[in-house]
């Protein structure tokens, strides 16, 4: 083209910018060697003072050690043991054998500058048979786990169910399908709590319901496995729900004073779809609706009339009381996100339609894992707005990739960074709104097993080499890093 045109005749015909970024760059990055100067970075947009970044994992993903010191079986081993299951029939047996490398992995997260640590406790280790006896071996662990992190500065945030089920329940009682496991696991959480409650703070009840009541016992890809009918799915979701209320009564009777209950759910992150008032207002609609089965019942103490009527005969049974506990006050939420469900404004009675995702949506490795950043600002701020809830944690948020290691020994993981980066640009916006979130955590703080997806699946910001148990930050560590050194974006 410069062979038919000057550069003067071309600037006219596309505008002075044109001329720009061959030359302007190329003589200003020359200028600053010349000068021997350093680019600065943009200047940071701070998160608020004292927020809390961390990092997250589960019992049955990352601790191997399953017949260590009379830990009990849970569902998840049963499951994982079942030809056709998980992927490559991979389980949980050995998985980062983090029950014996606690004190390395430790070290690695103090080396990330993490300021929480998100765990979760194996039921089966404290009650092998789900109730009765206490296993005193298995409370010691999270215990010296605790005391690690404490001296690495790093405060424990405590996940009392993250789907490790015993057996025994399973096998007694049809596990969630009975209000027996609800009660077997306030008496759990309750003992818990008083073991643990002199030096952690953060409790958590369950971990995200949705999955482990839908996947779990509606469509048979986790365990236990099962695919009941719907009047029974309403049913265990109705006893999921009534465990976090017992759950919460029972560590405030038997924790020290001054500790903080919540939960750690995946909510529908509903994000309009156009940010108009109409899409904003229909958005907000459906958060409540989407989650009624869950957070809505748990922060609105009942079930909505849509919830009930949607579900007419196969509506769960329940009491006053159910309902009374089902909603204990909480001191904050946590909020497990991924992705989001875009929602657009309908003139249907219900005032909004989910908007269906295109077969070319983006997603990460994991085909569920559709990339909309939008909900981390969205779904807090209608938390805040709906419920008037003061204080939310992101529980978790992470991304799947394929993630290989080259022969120099790096993770160059691009696309994981561009997902966390996107999806704290949208956190960062909502804090400084004010919207109340007061920590994130990273989902995860190393590869794991990634349930009925086995170790194909890679959440981790540490590479983890299965056969070795070798550990290594992946370019997303870094970057994370340097997020929480500057509180800010990176
Ligand atoms: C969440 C689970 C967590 C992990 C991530 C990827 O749903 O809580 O255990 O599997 O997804």
């Amino acid at each position: 083209m410069l062979n038919r045109f000057s550069r003067r005749e071309f600037a006219k015909l596309f505008g002075s910018a044109a001329l720009a970024p061959s030359i302007v760059p190329a003589l200003s990055a020359e200028r600053a060697l010349a000068q021997n100067a350093t680019i600065a970075p943009p200047a940071p947009q701070p998160f608020p003072k004292g927020f809390l970044w961390g990092s997250a994992t589960a019992s049955y993903q990352v601790e191997g050690a399953v017949k260590a010191d009379g830990r009990g079986v849970s569902i998840w081993d049963t499951f994982s043991h079942t030809p056709g299951k998980t992927s490559n029939g991979d389980t949980g047996d050995v998985a980062d054998d983090h029950y014996h490398l606690y004190k390395e992995d430790i070290q690695l997260m103090k080396a990330m500058g993490l300021q929480t640590y998100r765990f979760s406790v194996a039921w089966p280790r404290i009650f092998p048979n789900g109730t009765g006896t206490p296993n005193p071996k298995g409370i010691d662990f999270y215990s010296r786990l605790v005391d690690e992190l404490l001296a690495n500065n790093i405060q424990p945030y405590c996940t009392l169910f993250h789907w490790d089920l015993p057996q025994a329940l399973e096998d007694k009682y049809g596990g969630w399908q009975s209000r027996e496991t609800s009660k077997a696991f306030a008496d759990y959480a309750g003992y818990v709590a008083q073991h643990l409650s002199d030096r952690v703070q953060h409790f958590m009840t369950l971990n995200e319901m949705r999955s482990f009541v839908d996947i779990g016992y509606r469509d048979g890809r986790h365990a236990p496995g099962l695919k009941l009918p719907p009047a029974k799915v309403n049913q265990v979701r109705h006893n999921a729900v009534l465990a976090h209320g017992l759950g919460v009564q029972a560590i405030r009777a038997h924790a020290k004073s001054g500790i903080k209950v919540g939960l750690a759910e995946n909510a529908e992150a509903c994000s309009p779809i156009i940010e108009t008032p109409e899409h904003i207002e229909a958005a907000r609609k459906a958060m409540r609706e989407e989650n009624a089965g869950y957070l809505t019942a748990v922060l609105e103490s009942k079930y909505t009339d849509a919830y009930l009527a949607h579900h007419g005969a196969n509506a769960p049974k329940f009491t006053d009381a159910d309902m009374k506990a089902i909603g204990s006050p909480i001191d904050f939420v946590g909020l497990n996100n991924y992705t989001t469900t875009w929602v657009r404004a309908d003139n249907n009675s219900r005032g909004y339609v989910v908007v269906p995702a295109p077969e070319s949506y983006p997603h990460m490795m994991s085909s569920w894992l559709r990339v909309g950043p939008q909900g981390l600002y969205w779904a807090p701020k209608f938390i805040a707005e709906i419920w008037g809830v003061k204080e939310i944690y992101i529980t978790e948020n992470g991304a799947s990739s394929t993630d290989v290691l080259t022969p120099d020994g790096h993770v160059y993981d691009s696309d994981r960074i561009m997902y966390l980066r996107n999806y704290l640009t949208q956190l960062h916006r909502g804090v400084s709104e004010g919207v109340p979130v007061k920590g994130y955590f990273c989902w995860s703080f190393m590869d794991n097993f990634e349930w009925a997806d086995g170790y194909a699946y890679r959440f981790g910001l540490h590479y983890v080499d299965f056969k070795t148990q070798k550990r290594t930050p992946k370019m997303s560590a870094h970057f994370y890093k340097e997020v929480i050194a500057r509180n800010g974006l990176a």
